[in-house]
């Protein structure tokens, strides 16, 4: 059985200059296309679950897939961790369904729409901070809104996001700020604002640094060089996904993510976890097009399931080759959470 914490896993890839995509799970199909992607490249990986995936497949189910998945794959280090938690609740009842770690991102108040000030996001980040690393799981802070340079929007698509316009002072995060924010709340990991927002619709071209800001990346790295960042919406959309997409009856109209180069270049400069949803919806949903359009008088889901399934482990493979984690599943050596919660009270 090898569950990691956050904590260990980005100390790791820290140590050995690499990141780790963190892929968003809803079923046991996701489960499995990642975690065979996970295995044939050795690689160690974050499965995150949203508030969305936990009211689709239930806390109960999702629980049993990710125990499943590790008995399938023991030799694999798999971090299970909340996505963009709301509130306290959020964060607890994952840790109870054996999350090793949460993020709690108090850039937003509870709706998850309005964004919240400074000083309410230490105070709930602290919060769950606390009571987390009492039990030896880890935590993700999120420091300025995920939202378009290019049109001051949030991307609400998936239900988390602000509502109208921010200026760039709050789609941005602000070094000397999260500094401050890193030493008041204890986080062991720091969301950062850059450009970067949910979905398939990032950008309208090919991003420069005027709307994908990897300088501000390399600010806060600079100075916060034991912090570890993590880029959000850094889905890359590939050209070629949507090609399929569109060729089978799909209407996407033209977009850009986040090149995977950047993403290289974030990770020279203390990125260490990428999340990545969007990319294996849309590799999925392209495959079912395919089917439904190529096989019009197929009615068997496995038929469907099992093509999807195939796109997003290739998907996953490629990440994790091209982010450096191939290859390092087995130089780890999990630490149960109990001595990670010893290692915390020892740090307090
Ligand atoms: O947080 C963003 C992810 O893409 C999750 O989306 O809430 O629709 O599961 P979801
Ligand atoms: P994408 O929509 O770019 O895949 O981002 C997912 C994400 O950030 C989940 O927290
Ligand atoms: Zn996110």
């Amino acid at each position: 059985m090898a569950r990691i914490t956050l904590r260990q896993l980005l100390d790791h890839a820290a140590e050995h200059t690499y990141g780790v995509p963190a892929f968003n799970i809803n079923n046991m199909e996701q489960g499995l296309a990642i975690l065979e992607a996970a295995r044939s490249t050795d690689s160690p990986v974050i499965i995150q679950v949203s508030r969305g995936a936990r009211a689709y497949a239930g806390d109960i189910m999702l629980a049993r897939i990710i125990e499943a998945l590790e008995a399938m794959f023991p030799a694999i280090p798999i971090c299970v961790h909340q996505d963009h938690g709301n509130n306290v609740a959020t964060c607890l009842s994952a840790i109870q369904h054996g999350f090793t770690s949460v993020m709690m991102d108090g850039s937003l108040k509870e709706d998850a729409k309005t964004p919240a000030n400074y000083d309410y996001n230490v105070a709930i980040t602290t919060e769950v901070t606390r009571l987390a690393h009492m039990v030896g799981a880890s935590v993700e802070g999120e420091l300025g809104c995920l939202g378009s340079l290019e049109t001051g929007e949030g991307e609400a698509e998936d239900g988390h996001g602000f509502e109208g316009r921010l200026d760039r002072s709050m789609l941005l995060t602000d070094p000397d700020e999260a500094t401050r924010f890193v030493a008041a709340t204890g986080v062991d990991a720091l969301a950062v604002a850059i450009g970067t927002s949910h979905g398939a619709y990032k950008f309208s071209r090919k991003p420069t640094g005027e709307v994908l800001a990897m300088d501000v990346i390399e600010r806060i790295h600079a100075k916060l060089p034991n912090t570890h960042i993590v880029m959000h919406g850094s889905s890359s959309v590939p050209e070629s996904w949507q090609a399929v997409f569109n060729a089978h009856g799909g209407e996407m109209r033209e977009t850009y993510g986040v090149p995977v180069d950047e993403i290289i270049r974030g990770i020279r400069h203390g990125v260490r976890k990428i999340n990545i949803d969007t990319d294996l919806r849309l590799a999925a949903a392209a495959e079912f097009r395919r089917t439904a359009d190529t096989s019009r008088a197929e009615f068997d889901p496995r038929k469907f399931l099992k093509p999807a399934m195939d796109a997003m482990n290739a998907v996953c493979r490629e990440r994790f080759e091209a982010f450096g984690s191939a290859g390092q599943a087995s130089k780890i050596r999990v630490i149960p959470m109990s001595e990670m919660a010893r290692l915390y009270a020892h740090r307090r």
